[in-house]
């Protein structure tokens, strides 16, 4: 029986354009989609940048099955579940050496309102409750949330939604078509991009500054990869002044970038690690923050019948999630998922590289398992030239994302070769058709 499609508002959809064509999926395994016409669809976006592990992976199916009927729910105030600390000390033990605290949510954008307040509550905690200022970056993406939106540097995403947080400033994004366009792997040129935020500091003295924030590599903006020694020299800054340097690793997180997290992969350590997405690989909602012990230490004073950081949410832990989680972790040591992208990165990268020169693409970038085609708008209709190449794609059986006019490529980590040749023969063919 189809379903009615009137009472569903759908979230970040052309809902109308949609509405008259849906594209409904109904099954899933590996990486494919099955879609309700009995169509298979080639996953090349991993869902939307989580499916990491493939779909429908047996062990994380039956964790999921043996924990719904063991015990569905635990509270996560003053009380716990055995599995919230096997997962908390598992992802501890991946993450870069002294980030060893992890606090759970339910998505990427929880996430990153649990790491600003954290920033903030920390240096209260510290005795520098003036230090509420929080430094984003253009072009950022942090999920939908007030605090995630303020740092966040989308204008679409934002300029529906009145005056924001205050106390909020940006800095300059690394997008230099001019300069590094069709790079292979991290651009050449734009280190001393990072050198806005001593200007920002300048502005506002560090000593309001709490944290500063940036997806390693911005991947809902359109895969900007970051310039050689950029991220080195945040950090550089941030320590310079006592700024708290927040990566959002929501996206990169999980073996994106061919090691657990791009921190690692660019041995560039943040103080706090926003995560969701590739925690469960898509299959249970959740997210976490990764902290350093002594940033969490420090709230570790004061009567111990006292809650220490009033924050979390009801399904903060959920017993699903954290069954899928550890499922999920199991599944990506069983079959080396996590550094798979560093084995498969120069194939993926020149099979993406092989498109420049086709009509309208001014600039390819690739990281990992991660790629981005960005295409110059058509005049007067930005968004659509890309738009058209996803559907044209879709339904030729392969999903793939758009963002502005740019194409993302992040498939399941588990692909194999003939199915990146699938997937950019597939794009080549879209691309060429909507000259
Ligand atoms: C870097 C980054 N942060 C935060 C989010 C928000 O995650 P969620 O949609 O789970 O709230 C996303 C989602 O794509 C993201 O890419």
């Amino acid at each position: 029986m189809k379903p009615e499609l009137d009472s569903f508002w759908m979230p970040f959809t052309a809902s109308r354009q949609f509405k008259k064509s849906p594209r409904m999926l109904v099954k899933a395994s590996g990486m494919h989609y099955w879609d309700d016409q009995g169509r298979q669809i080639l996953d090349g976006v991993a869902g939307l940048w989580c499916v990491n592990a493939g779909h429908n992976r047996p062990k994380i199916v039956q964790a999921i099955q043996a924990q719904a009927g063991e015990m569905d729910f635990a509270p996560p105030f003053q009380m716990a579940h055995p599995k919230a600390f096997e997962l908390a000390e598992k992802v501890a033990r991946l993450a870069p050496a002294g980030m060893n605290k992890v606090f759970f949510t339910n998505s990427g954008s929880e996430s990153v309102e649990t790491a600003l307040k954290m920033a903030i509550a920390y240096h209260r905690a510290r005795g520098e409750g003036q230090r509420t200022r929080l430094i984003g970056r253009e072009r950022g993406y942090h999920g939908v949330n007030f605090g995630g939106i303020s740092v966040g540097g989308m204008s679409g995403n934002r300029k529906m939604f009145g005056s924001l947080l205050t106390g909020v400033d940006h800095i300059r994004h690394t997008h230099d078509l001019a300069r590094n366009a069709f790079s292979v792997g991290q651009p050449e040129h734009g280190a001393e991009i990072a050198n806005d935020l001593e200007n920002v500091i300048a502005l506002h003295d560090a000593s309001t500054i709490a944290a500063v924030i940036v997806e390693p590599i911005a991947g809902s903006t359109g895969v900007l990869i970051p310039p050689k020694g950029y991220l080195n020299r945040l950090r550089e800054i941030c320590d310079k002044h006592g700024i708290l340097l927040i990566f959002d690793e929501v996206i990169t997180g999980f073996g994106r970038t061919g090691s657990p997290f791009a921190a690692t992969t660019f041995g560039v350590t943040p103080d706090l690690m926003t995560l969701a997405k590739g925690l469960t690989s898509g299959t249970v909602p959740m997210g976490a923050v990764v902290a350093k012990q002594a940033i969490h230490d420090v709230f570790m004073t004061g009567p111990e019948h006292l809650i220490e950081f009033a924050h979390g949410y009801t399904y903060s832990a959920h017993p699903l999630a954290c069954a899928a989680g550890l499922a999920t972790l199991e599944t990506y040591a069983d079959e080396g998922l996590l550094t798979r992208a560093s084995q498969l990165q120069s194939y993926f990268g020149e099979a993406l590289h092989s498109l420049k020169g086709l009509p309208n693409v001014i600039d390819i970038r690739n990281c990992g398992l991660v790629g981005g085609v960005e295409l110059s708008p058509i005049a007067g209709e930005p968004t659509k030239r890309a738009f058209s190449i996803f559907l044209d794609c879709y339904d030729k059986g392969v999903m793939l994302r758009t963002t502005g006019d740019i194409v993302a490529i992040s498939p399941p980590l588990i692909i194999e070769r003939e199915q990146i040749d699938r997937i950019i023969e597939t794009l080549r063919g879209a691309i060429q058709r909507a000259a």
